[in-house]
């Protein structure tokens, strides 16, 4: 496994936490790097393959968006967000799409978010991020099916991660209300009472990942204690 981000503290640290996991001889690298540079793409690529091969499975997970009401937010929380999330998801599938063809197999999972369906005011520049990634979730699987290639979306709602203590902090501030307040408010319009633990996320992706799921392509799996209303 290579897991990518900037920070190589917390990535060295991600990596002993891994290789200290109990019966592995789990094979991981750490790839520093910025997603948000059409450069990084290649690098990352080039890296994972020297040393491993091929790459069987992509994860794409990098996000960052800011929330907070129209009214405060620039040009940039919505560029931000598009850059790093939506334009790092695709290049890296354009990237590995040679090799995947040429091999006839491989798998890749989207990290995406319940707002790609439910927009929320508070959270244009993630929602319409994860829009646009729905879609191309949706459209990508038709061509590749075609070399053996799956796709699919993973929505989290909230989900316990450092992420969700600053989008509590980001909304609490908009909103002039705590951060207890603004993660209470939360939960409770969750039908299920509790919020995602990360886990959960990475069992579904397992299971995508997996042969069990051989027939899903260019579908979306909300994550989210029942919230998200529509059908
Ligand atoms: N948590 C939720 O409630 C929730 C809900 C819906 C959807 N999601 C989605 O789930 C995904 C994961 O979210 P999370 O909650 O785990 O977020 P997180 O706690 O903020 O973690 C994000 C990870 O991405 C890395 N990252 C951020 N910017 C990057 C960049 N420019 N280049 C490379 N790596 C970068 C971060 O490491 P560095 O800072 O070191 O780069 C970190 O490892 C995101 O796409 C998010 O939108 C999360």
């Amino acid at each position: 496994m290579a897991i990518v981000a900037r920070d190589p503290e917390r990535l060295d640290k991600a990596v002993n936490t891994i290789r200290e996991l109990p019966n592995q001889g789990n094979q991981v690298i750490a790839i520093s790097a910025d997603l948000t540079q059409a450069e990084s793409i290649g690098k990352v690529v080039s890296q994972s393959i020297a040393e491993f091969g091929q790459i069987d499975i992509l994860i794409n997970n990098a996000g960052a968006a800011r929330a907070g009401s129209l009214v405060n937010l620039d040009d940039d929380a919505f560029l931000d967000a598009w850059n790093l999330k939506l334009l790092s998801y695709i290049r890296l599938v354009k990237a590995l799409l040679p090799d995947l063809i040429d091999r006839r197999e491989g798998r890749i999972v989207n990290i995406i978010g319940a707002a790609g369906r439910t927009p929320r005011a508070n959270f244009l520049p993630g929602g319409t991020t994860n829009a646009a990634l729905l879609n191309f979730t949706k459209g990508i699987s038709h061509e590749l099916a075609q070399y053996n290639v799956r796709i699919n979306a993973i929505s989290p709602g909230f989900t316990a991660t450092e992420r969700a203590e600053r989008l509590a902090a980001q909304t609490a501030r908009d909103r002039g209300i705590s951060i207890e307040a603004a993660k209470a408010e939360t939960v409770k319009a969750i039908p299920l009472g509790r919020i995602v633990q990360p886990e959960e996320i990475a069992a579904l992706a397992l299971f995508l990942v997996s042969d069990r799921a051989a027939s899903i392509t260019g579908t979306e799996i909300l994550v989210d204690g029942g919230q998200t209303p529509g059908v």
